[in-house]
């Protein structure tokens, strides 16, 4: 098994993520999230919004709607260009994006004869790559016949853009300043696949960050944005040997610059972030097609211009599945007896804590453990287990990366201290119910 269909049984199995539509088997491009999921989705966003508005005196947030103008697409270019090369199969019509068969290099220089290249299912002569529009249609309107065509949006990225003129008058921003969001955004892909890593339904992190239009200053910011992007994988432990930048050889339509942060999943890199340095692009487009004035006034230089915007685009999904993936281990524990842990940083943790009475039939256990567990959960999400021995419940736990097992035992009665057992190293240590707290908030600090 490699590490996605790994993690794809144990997300099931722990009810981290689901197949979207499971009972009517499935819906190709749509993942549904479970209870631990659920949790670790929002603590990731928090972290996310924490590090990048709030603790920051250069951002604000906001959550535009989904649903947008079909001018906005056209602006920004999606109808025209949001597109991915679709090469058939001619014997058994499966389809394909040409520009994964095709090395990239060689792809985007047009160096290439499709016939040189043959279906990866059945060996067959492909089609000439033609263009395919990602974007997802709907329509609004009670008439039928009357219906105005829109998207559902490609990229949550729009949003901000056209909310830059409400920003800059409705608060105190003033450039250099981003404005963050986190949302959905649905692509029609071709081939989704490789669990979560491509979906059709999925959910966006970015920053857009307006800077004065000058190459100097925008390079500084956009490597700032770069580095700064990396740092925050990093301080929520996912391994630096597993992180790379990856220059893009062809850039998107509006791009004048462009890394990934790749992620090292089973020994193939793939992208996880893309950091973008946008020019001026968004706002001109809009400019143009809304007839409004989009620029901004420099009170300190006394200049007006159209910023330019340096963009870190984050997928919440992929960053999920690769903060699974990081964190996923088989150890032996002895010989013969292998556990499966994931070691999930405390503050993505879905649950910060698993509290269990040692034995399910003793009163006063199970109430003292229940006392224990109601004040805890007061502040995090935390795990009860009364079921089977332990080790049992301890291996349960390793599987869902909650980092502290807590035990209420029969000294607990006599001296108020429970066991507190550690996910990775396994050791357990005393510690009076009155710490507790305390203790746990330390490793969240
Ligand atoms: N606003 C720029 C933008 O959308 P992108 O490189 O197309 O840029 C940014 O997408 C990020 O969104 C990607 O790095 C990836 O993490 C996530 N993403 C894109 N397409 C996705 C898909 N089909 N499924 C899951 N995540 C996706």
């Amino acid at each position: 098994m490699d590490i996605f269909e790994k993690l794809t049984s144990l997300a099931k199995r722990r009810g981290f993520i689901y197949q979207g539509s499971d009972i009517y088997g499935g819906l190709a491009g749509t993942w549904d999230y479970g209870p631990l999921g659920t949790e670790l989705k929002r603590n990731l966003k928090n972290e996310y919004w924490k590090t990048m508005v709030q603790l920051r005196d250069d951002v604000v947030g906001i959550d535009a709607a989904i649903i947008m103008n079909p001018k906005v697409w056209e602006a920004s270019g999606h109808t025209e260009s949001f597109a991915d090369p679709l090469s058939e199969c001619k014997k058994c019509h499966h389809r394909f994006r040409a520009d994964n068969i095709i090395p990239e290099e060689k792809f985007v220089a047009a160096d290439f004869t499709i016939a040189d290249y043959k279906c990866p299912d059945c060996g067959g002569e492909l089609t000439e790559p033609k263009r395919f529009s990602t974007l997802v249609e709907t329509y609004l309107g009670v008439i039928d016949g009357e219906k105005l065509k829109t998207y559902l949006r490609g990229e949550i990225t729009q949003g901000v853009h056209v909310n830059f003129k409400n920003v800059v008058s409705s608060t105190r921003v003033k450039i250099p300043f981003g404005v963050a969001q986190i949302g959905k955004a649905f692509r029609n892909e071709i081939t989704p696949g490789d669990f979560t890593f491509r979906s059709r339904e999925f959910e966006q992190m970015e920053l857009q960050f307006y800077v004065k239009p000058e190459d100097e200053e925008s390079m500084k910011w956009f490597e700032y944005w770069k580095n700064a992007r990396k740092q925050w994988y990093l301080s929520l432990g996912m391994r630096e040997e597993n992180l790379n930048f990856k220059k893009h050889v062809k850039l998107a339509h509006y791009a004048k610059a462009a890394f990934d942060i790749e992620y090292n999943a089973g020994g193939e890199w793939k992208e996880m972030e893309g950091i973008h340095h946008r020019g001026t692009w968004d706002l001109s487009r809009h400019e143009q097609f809304s007839k409004q004035d989009l620029t901004y006034f420099d009170e300190e230089t006394k200049e007006r211009y159209t910023p330019m915007v340096i963009e870190t685009s984050g997928g919440v999904d992929r960053a999920i599945l690769f903060f699974l993936m990081d964190a996923y281990r088989e150890e032996e524990v002895k010989e013969g007896d292998v556990r499966t842990v994931l070691k999930l940083h405390p503050k993505l943790a879905p649950m910060k804590a698993a509290v269990f009475p040692l034995l399910s039939n003793k009163p006063e256990l199970v109430e003292k453990a229940r006392n224990v567990y109601e004040s805890l959960r007061k502040e995090w999400m935390v795990a009860w287990d009364e079921r089977g021995n332990i080790g049992k419940r301890y291996r349960a736990q390793d599987e869902a990366g909650t980092p502290y097992c807590i035990t209420i035992d029969f000294d607990t009665l006599e001296d108020d201290t429970v066991t507190v057992r550690d996910r990775d190293t396994m050791t357990q240590e005393r510690i009076k119910i009155a710490e507790l707290r305390d203790f746990i908030a330390s490793k969240l600090a």
